[in-house]
């Protein structure tokens, strides 16, 4: 969800106005891809980079999550939407941490849609820790190492239960992957657009779902 800060700073507005702006799109995203029959959206949210940002930023993203789900959860839940958090949330504060896990509770049997936010997120971190759990269990006599496979690897994943990305769009300008699902996006479509993500509304949205149905998806084979 790139550019919320371009979009506040093109305005004369304070950056954190971009990252409300952000969050007002997620929701109407979120409900949009519901209604044309989307069942898996992961969005990311904050990085493990982005921790590097001025405190002021950070505190002020922690703060937008708190708020939205406090805000939030009984509508998602109304509208059967599962909203479920993908990282390492160790290190967020105790509040923020009470509600994600409120939020995984209220939301757990929801199945209209399911929503992974990555939050603390990044693609090595979460291939890392995969690969830990795997040698774990080796080390435990419970794996062989030739049990070791892909299936394996991805059921680690922060993300298993949810099947690799069809589509990644890119908001935001830039062109590149910046540590986002590394391991699920190796067969994904990308979709790299200029708007930034508070922009990225429905006509936003049908552009991009159109691009990629426009793609001729081969998986290494030929057509
Ligand atoms: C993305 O918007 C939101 C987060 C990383 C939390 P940015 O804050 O990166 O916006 P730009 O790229 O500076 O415009
Ligand atoms: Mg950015």
């Amino acid at each position: 969800m790139d550019g919320n800060g371009r979009w506040a700073q093109r305005r004369g507005m304070p950056r954190t106005a971009g990252h409300s702006a952000g969050s007002e799109s997620f929701r109407r995203a979120a409900y949009y891809l519901k209604d044309l029959g989307v069942k898996y959206l992961t969005v990311y949210a904050f990085s493990t980079e982005n921790w590097k940002r001025p405190p002021e930023e950070v505190s002020a993203i922690m703060s937008l999550l708190r708020k939205y789900l406090l805000e939030s959860i009984e509508e998602m839940c109304r509208k059967n939407i599962r909203l479920r958090f993908l990282g390492d949330l160790a290190p967020l504060d105790g509040e923020l941490k009470r509600l994600i896990e409120r939020t995984d509770e209220l939301s757990r049997q929801n199945d209209g849609m399911l929503v992974s936010v990555c939050l603390n997120y990044g693609g090595r971190a979460e291939i890392i820790r995969a690969a830990q759990a795997l040698g774990r269990r080796c080390a435990d006599g419970e794996l062989r190492p030739e049990d070791v496979t892909e299936e394996a690897l991805a059921a680690e994943l922060y993300s298993a239960g949810a099947p690799d990305p069809d589509l990644v769009i890119r908001p935001g300008g830039e062109k590149r992957i910046s540590n986002f699902l590394l391991w699920q996006s190796s067969y994904s479509e990308f979709y790299f657009t200029d708007t930034l993500w508070p922009d990225m509304d429905e006509r936003e949205l049908d552009k991009a779902i159109a691009e990629y149905q426009r793609r001729n998806r081969r998986f290494g084979g030929v057509k």
